[in-house]
Formats: C-alpha cells, sequence, structure tokens
C-alpha cells in the first residue's frame, strides 16, 4: 500500500506534514477528552515544576501520535528526543538512549509494541525509579552499575496497544486513544492547513474533502495537497468543489472515502467469502497484504464505518458493506447487524 490514502507516513511525506502539524495543544483539532485530560496533566506538572506524567497513545496511524508527543514536550518545555521500538534492538541501545537524557526532556518512542524483551525491562526500571542498570564487561567478568537517571517523561505511541505487556502499560500515568475524526472536525484541520499553505479552500471542497478523509487528518492533508496540485495545473489555482471532486477521483478515494485497499478488503470479504466469517490471516492474505496492516490500518475503519465487524468466529461484513459495493445481501441469516 502506498497510495495517496495510505495512513502510513513515507520520507517524502515528512517534510509537508511538519509544515501542518500543529504545535500547541490550543492549535490540535478534535479528540476532546484526550486534550482535555493532557492539558490537566501539564498543567499540573508545570505548576510543580516537574517533568509530566509518563504518557502512552495508542490509535490508528495519521490521527496525531507524533503531533501530540511534539506538542507534549513544547508545552512542559523539554527537549523532544525521538527513537522507536524497532530501533531498539538490545537493551543496549535503550541504555545509551536513558544515559544521555535530561531533567524534563520527553522520550517518545513510536511502535513502542516492538520493544525488545529485554529493553522493555529496562524501560519498566527507568520509568518507575528513573534508575537504569548499566552492564559493563561481557560474560563472567560483567558488572552491573546502577545509574540513576533525572526525571523525564515518556511517551509511547502503538497501533496495537493490546500487545503491550500490562506491567509497561502499567507504568504509563495517562493512556489516551486517539478516535477517529467527525468530518467537521477535519473541516477544521484542513482550512487551517489551506491557511498555512496560503490557498483558498471553498467551504464545499472542504466538506467533500472532509468527508472522503477516513476519518484522518493526515490523509485529508495529503488530499488537500494534491486538490491544490489539481488546482493548479487545471484550474486557477482556487480549491473549488470541482477541483477537489477531480483530484479525488483521480485518486481513487470513493463516496465514503474508503482507498483501494479498504475497498479491496470489503470485496473478498463481501464476494470471496459469502459476507465471512472469515479469519484474519485467510482475508489479509486474499488481498496480499500483512495481516497486520489489514488489523491496525484497514480494519478499525471499516469497523467505525459500520461495514464489519470483528466476531469470535472471524470477520464478518454487514448490510453496510454490502450495499456499498452495490451487492444483494447474502439471504442465508449469516449476516451480522453492526
Ligand atoms: N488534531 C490534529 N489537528 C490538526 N492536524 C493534525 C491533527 N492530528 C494530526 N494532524 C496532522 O496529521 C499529520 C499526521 O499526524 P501524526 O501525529 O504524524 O499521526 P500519527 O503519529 O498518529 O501517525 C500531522 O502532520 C498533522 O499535520
Ligand atoms: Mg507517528
Amino acid at each position: 500500500m502506498d497510495d495517496l490514502t495510505d495512513p502510513v507516513v513515507h520520507d517524502s511525506e515528512r517534510a509537508a506534514e511538519a509544515a501542518l502539524r500543529p504545535k500547541r495543544l490550543g492549535e490540535f483539532v478534535g479528540q476532546e477528552k484526550l486534550r482535555r485530560q493532557l492539558d490537566l496533566v501539564l498543567s499540573a506538572a508545570r505548576g510543580r515544576s516537574m517533568a509530566p506524567d509518563h504518557v502512552l497513545l495508542s490509535g490508528p496511524p495519521g490521527l496525531g501520535k507524533t503531533t501530540l508527543a511534539m506538542i507534549i514536550a513544547a508545552e512542559s518545555e523539554g527537549s523532544l528526543r525521538l527513537t522507536s521500538g524497532p530501533a531498539i534492538q538490545h537493551a543496549g541501545d535503550l541504555a545509551a538512549i536513558l544515559s544521555s537524557v535530561s531533567e524534563g526532556d520527553v522520550l517518545f518512542i513510536d511502535e513502542i509494541h516492538r520493544l525488545a524483551r529485554a529493553a522493555e525491562e529496562m524501560l519498566y526500571l527507568a520509568m518507575e525509579d528513573f534508575r537504569v542498570d548499566v552492564v559493563v564487561g561481557k560474560g563472567p567478568g560483567a558488572t552491573s552499575i546502577p545509574l540513576s537517571l533525572p526525571r523525564f517523561t515518556v511517551v509511547g505511541a502503538t497501533t496495537r496497544v493490546g500487545l503491550l505487556p500490562a506491567p509497561l502499560r502499567d507504568r504509563f500515568g495517562l493512556t489516551g486513544h486517539l478516535e477517529y475524526y467527525s468530518d467537521s472536525e477535519l473541516e477544521q484541520v484542513l482550512v487551517r492547513s489551506a491557511g498555512l499553505l496560503g490557498v483558498s479552500l471553498h467551504p464545499d471542497a472542504a466538506a467533500e474533502l472532509s468527508s472522503r478523509s477516513r476519518g484522518t487528518p493526515r490523509i485529508a492533508n495529503r488530499l488537500l495537497r494534491r486538490v491544490q496540485d489539481w488546482a493548479e495545473v487545471h484550474g486557477d489555482g482556487a480549491l473549488s468543489f470541482h477541483a477537489a471532486a477531480s483530484a479525488l477521483e483521480l485518486f481513487d478515494v470513493d463516496a465514503r472515502g474508503l482507498d483501494r485497499l479498504d475497498q479491496a478488503v470489503l470485496d473478498a470479504l463481501c464476494r470471496r467469502f459469502g459476507g465471512g466469517p472469515v479469519g484474519l490471516n485467510t482475508l489479509a492474505a486474499a488481498v496480499s497484504e500483512e495481516p497486520e496492516t489489514v488489523e491496525t490500518v484497514v480494519e478499525p475503519f471499516l469497523v467505525r464505518e459500520g461495514m464489519m465487524s470483528r466476531t469470535p468466529r472471524g470477520r464478518v461484513a454487514t448490510a453496510v458493506a454490502f450495499q456499498h459495493l452495490g451487492l444483494a445481501s447474502p439471504a442465508s441469516g449469516a449476516l451480522f447487524e453492526a
């Protein structure tokens, strides 16, 4: 999956994304509850002149986890250190990072569910006791030297919170789950981004784009840039409804914002497997994708749209899914309601 509606960020996109990232909590659109919780935790920490408690952020890609980590650092006036689970292969990698943190730093660990086991255990200790045991030397002569750490804040992000071991999850003082954005929230994101890009976005174009952005700010911003391209090449530069509709059609975004992979999964589920139930691995194989991608990227969106349910027996399509594909629902009674 490597198209416009891919909620996963690719290298070429980083600069464009960085320019549109809200820098402060007040600029962050939506996620009302989480925003208020963070605001409280950050204000209290400021009042105590202490690093805020550790924060775990979970949710599908493109909803603002990295952005919030940066905001936490900015609001608490700490420096941000960035790493990720897959980048930490050994406990030593984490020890090196931890031994260089300063008071008040925010250590952002993306994809924290992919941390190596030994690193996880080191992290428990660091998060709870602000201490790390550094092993010096190898073999029987190795000794472990306890090193105390300054007070810092871990912000973990994950698309799969269920994979985090309970002891790690428990060490976060605040756990926030990011939800898909409503159309009106996405409109606010788009209006803000258009302002930053210095382009004029017609309200009906904003409405059309927001309803077709998969509930995801990253996708909304990406589509906005493609509409801008379309308007510059084929139009007068203004982001009209016509420009939006034309760009969306060009990039295969359907009326409800489903992209090619969403459509393929739904199609396989309804046509090939008669609406299910079907197991995740079988479904993923049918569309030649990794089960993890189907589970963390496609399914949460289809479930939220009321097109699919996850049941103990497997994935099941709803009547809404058949309708969306223009198919008659199977009369077998195997169909579940959303
Ligand atoms: N609440 C929000 N308000 C405005 N823009 C947002 C918001 N959440 C995300 N974005 C935009 O979407 C992009 C992707 O967000 P990011 O934090 O990288 O997502 P994640 O880390 O969850 O995959 C960012 O560049 C940012 O511009
Ligand atoms: Mg991220």
